[in-house]
């Protein structure tokens, strides 16, 4: 599949657009009117040809904007990725994990030549193109052109393959019946910090989450994914929204982005606020025995979400059935009620009093 990639931005001037196709194949979450926390986890087999789930890593339009907007972040910040010394074999199985696939996936953008140890990796859409020894760090190139950063700044495999990569990425270590976050790179979150949580355990950096742990979500979770099986990777959608297209939403830029929320009126809210869909996919890693948690963001204006049958609506009548806790939770409250007033004529059964 030859893909065209967009020129656009994430900050700034929000040139940010999807194509039709992009808009086609964007991931609602929401297969009913309501919405609550679940265990919402299904096996990661290839979906439908051109959707999300097609390929393991989803490779769209979206690849080369969005890993120009992460190498801006990590110039201004080099905490968003962060490896503790053990995780380095977990930071290569990840390597392989998305260099593989990409290559099998993309073969029109990627090629990945193996020999050995000798590996030689050419991304054409980033101009990369590269050889290093599988396993050998020091074999690895350091910051280029390509992979913009502080001069001669070297790349651990996790960092190296994964600046090349659409999405955030923690690596989870297990051990004592736990999941541990020693790894991750963390460009793209939806308000919460790697710099913060790197060390803590599954249930220590979901403590912020309202009303999932007293329904055993969490605990039942963990189960899950301490049994998860080689090869048989799984995934989840999580959602939330953000006024302007920005992928950068971290505590650490607050200052940057919390004031867009004000910024809201009913002229300007269909090209400001974004639903914000995550693709949560775990896969066990082979060497490591660790998880790889990729969580890929998927932007869209509401503008554009309505062009879809239906899925105004649905919004709409989710919005309207969200606990207090999650609407707090999720940073909705500076502007849900004149979405769900704007949602409401894509919405036959619609009236002013269902708001809360
Ligand atoms: C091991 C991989 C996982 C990692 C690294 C991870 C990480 C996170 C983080 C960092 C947050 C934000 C917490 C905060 O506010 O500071 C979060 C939220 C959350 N996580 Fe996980 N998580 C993982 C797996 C799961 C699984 C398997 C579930 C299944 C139920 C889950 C459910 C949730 C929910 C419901 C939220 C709140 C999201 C929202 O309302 O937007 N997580 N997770």
């Amino acid at each position: 599949m030859t893909l065209v990639f967009n020129s656009e931005t994430f900050r700034d001037d929000f040139s940010f657009f999807n194509s039709p196709a992009a808009v086609r194949r964007f991931p609602f979450p929401f297969d009913k009117d309501a919405y609550r926390y679940a265990v919402n986890i299904e096996p990661h087999t290839p979906g439908p040809v051109g959707s999300v789930f097609e390929f393991p890593i989803d490779v769209d339009e979206h690849y080369v904007a969005e890993t120009l907007d992460r190498a801006l972040v990590l110039a201004e910040d080099s905490l968003r990725s962060q490896s503790l010394p053990h995780m380095d074999l977990a930071g290569w199985d990840l390597l392989e994990l998305l260099f593989t696939n990409m290559a099998a996936d993309y073969p029109e953008h990627f090629t990945l030549e193996r020999s050995g140890d000798q590996w030689h990796w050419s991304n054409r859409p980033l101009g990369v193109e590269d050889t290093f020894t599988f396993g050998d760090t020091a074999s690895l190139p350091s910051t280029t052109t390509a992979l913009p950063g502080p001069i001669g700044h070297a790349l651990g495999p996790m960092e190296y393959a994964t600046r090349q990569s659409q999405g955030d990425f923690c690596l989870l270590d297990q051990r004592h019946d736990d999941l541990w976050m020693d790894a991750g790179i963390v460009t793209t979150q939806a308000d919460w910090s790697l710099d913060f949580d790197l060390g803590m355990s599954f249930h220590e950096w979901h403590g912020p989450v309202p009303l999932a742990h007293e329904l055993g979500v969490f605990d039942r979770a963990l189960k899950y994914l301490l049994n998860l099986q080689q090869g048989r990777p799984v995934r989840r959608l999580n959602w939330t929204m953000t006024i302007n297209p920005r992928l950068d939403t971290s505590p650490e830029n607050y200052p940057k982005w919390g004031v867009d929320r004000t910024t809201v009126t009913p002229d300007n809210l269909g090209e400001k606020v974004h639903l914000r869909v995550e693709l949560q996919s775990f896969f066990r890693l082979p060497r490591s025995n660790g998880i790889v948690f990729p969580i890929r963001c998927y932007l869209i204006s509401l503008r554009d979400l309505v062009t879809v049958p239906g899925w105004g609506q649905r919004l709409h009548r989710v919005l309207i059935s969200l606990p207090p806790e999650l609407i707090d939770y999720k940073g909705l409250s500076r502007f849900r009620e004149q979405t769900i007033a704007w949602l409401s004529q894509y919405d036959e059964q619609a009236t002013s009093q269902t708001v809360q």
